[in-house]
């Protein structure tokens, strides 16, 4: 559905003498997931193909998008705050144009131009192609005009377009998008739509181009990555392609589901050195009862059978996690379940949230938010303290341990130092053995642990 909003206050028409130059220049800031990262590449190459300029800041631009994201209630609250504040950057320059995108633009819609905020724009993620036109049509028109475009595609997928998310050696590259699980608590299959592919050649395309650019990493992004099926080659399939027809030094991946981890997915993983043997495994809940209430399609016993699969054939896998508490009508003894299955199953890290409801979601019509938020955040504190001296015992049993480090950049603490991850994902920090840095960045070498926190590995360099 495409609408042009008339019944805006604030329009506002443009003299002759105060045009917009040319194309102008575009800011796009980046809020969420990696996806939106990688998003914002795909907006930005978009806008230059048609000979926009990118800003550095807010300031400069004749054009800001804020792209967003949805997924959790302070995730909106940050971006009405960020827009109030470039409110005076609207009074200053009326031409201006300000635009919300992503996830939050498709799950608020219009209700975005009805609180008063300095909005021109609001598209969806599978609208920017459209975004060159939109832009157009409402400098055009001599006003700038609400505009929102929010139809969901079933088959974009952005393919054609390559971003270069680079930072330092490492790239994102977005190999599926959507999701058809309607996890009764999550609102991305409302905002993302349902699942499609990206054809394999041109991932391994976009993958040689960035390795020809100096890339030696590159995380494969989906909002079900592993649920990748593309002409009937599934997720394991298109990483054997990408191994077997690319010099990529690593491949990691983000996020996946628990249901699609096949054992010839897992054997993959075991066998193939430049294959990340680091798999985040959202959990969401310990509990069996709540798990389905969730609609997450394992149980507690399943999931455990499969990190017990993948620990025997990957015996140095990083398992890091997403859980949720305070879910409704979760009780004091299910989240026991939760903190059970933490500390069997000793995540190497774990991203911990309270449950917020989301406006459309299967739970927000049908499970009433009933756990306090008193209660919500002293599970929360309960479960971080835990993971946290876990996250801590792990690391500190690699102490000894020699791992391969892919080295990405110089120590944010210290320029004597340099870091990079090992195979099952941990940050390593270690003094530059000789010369600078930057001959060291890039490149794969063994390093000794000898100091361990809960969030970082220390070692040295033993060639
Ligand atoms: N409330 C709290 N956490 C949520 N997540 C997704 N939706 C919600 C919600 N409504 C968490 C899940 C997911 C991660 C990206 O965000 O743990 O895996
Ligand atoms: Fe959300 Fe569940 Fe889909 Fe993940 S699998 S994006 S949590 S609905």
């Amino acid at each position: 559905m495409q609408s042009l909003l008339k019944s805006n206050p604030t329009e506002t028409s443009l003299k002759e003498s105060d045009q917009i130059p040319a194309l102008g220049r575009v800011y796009v800031e980046t809020y969420g997931c990696q996806m939106n990262e990688y998003d914002t590449g795909v907006v930005k190459g978009i806008l230059q193909k048609e000979s926009y300029e990118i800003a550095q800041s807010v300031e400069e631009s004749d054009l800001i998008f804020l792209n967003t994201c949805a997924i959790r209630e302070n995730a909106h609250a940050k971006i009405y705050s960020r827009l109030q504040s470039l409110g005076y950057l609207k009074k200053k320059n009326p031409n201006l144009v300000i635009g919300i995108l992503g996830c939050m633009a498709q799950n608020l819609g219009e209700d975005l131009f009805n609180q008063d905020l300095p909005l021109d724009l609001v598209v969806g993620p599978d609208n920017y192609r459209n975004l060159p036109e939109i832009i157009n049509e409402i400098r055009s028109k001599g006003q700038i005009a609400p505009y929102q475009m929010t139809a969901l595609s079933r088959t974009e997928t952005y393919d054609d377009i390559e971003p270069q998310v680079i930072n330092g050696i490492q790239a994102f590259v977005t190999v599926m998008r959507g999701c058809n699980n309607f996890c009764t608590f999550c609102v991305v299959p409302y905002t993302r739509g349902r699942e499609r592919s990206r054809p394999i050649q041109s991932i391994v395309d976009e993958i040689n181009s960035l390795v020809n650019l100096g890339v030696k990493q590159v995380t494969l992004l989906g909002q079900n990555v592993n649920s990748y099926n593309h002409e009937g080659v599934d997720f394991a399939g298109l990483v054997k392609a990408i191994l077997e027809n690319s010099k990529i030094e690593r491949v990691r991946f983000s996020s996946p589901h628990p249901k699609d981890f096949p054992m010839h997915l897992i054997e993959l993983m075991a066998k193939e050195e430049r294959f990340s043997s680091n798999i985040h495994l959202p959990l969401q809940a310990g509990n069996s009862k709540v798990l389905s209430e969730m609609n997450r399609s394992y149980t507690k016993e399943e999931y455990l059978d499969l990190v017990g699969r993948i620990r025997n054939l990957i015996p140095h896998v990083g398992l890091t996690t997403d859980i949720i508490v305070g879910f409704p009508g979760e009780t004091e003894e299910e989240f026991q379940e939760t903190l059970e299955v933490v500390q069997v199953v000793g995540y190497d890290m774990a991203f911990m949230f309270k449950y917020s409801e989301r406006e459309g979601t299967i739970a927000q019509k049908k499970l009433p938010d009933t756990v306090s938020e008193e209660e919500k955040s002293d599970r929360l504190t309960r479960l971080v303290e835990l993971q946290t001296s876990i996250s801590a015992k792990v690391n500190q049993e690699k102490i000894g341990q020699v791992f391969s480090v892919l080295v990405e950049n110089t120590s944010k603490k210290s320029k004597q130092d340099i870091c990079g991850r090992t195979p099952c994902g941990r940050m390593t920090v270690f003094p530059i053995p000789h010369g600078e840095a930057s001959e060291w960045i890039g490149t794969l070498v063994n390093v000794k642990i000898t100091q361990a926190t809960s969030a970082t590995l220390k070692g040295v360099w033993v060639g």
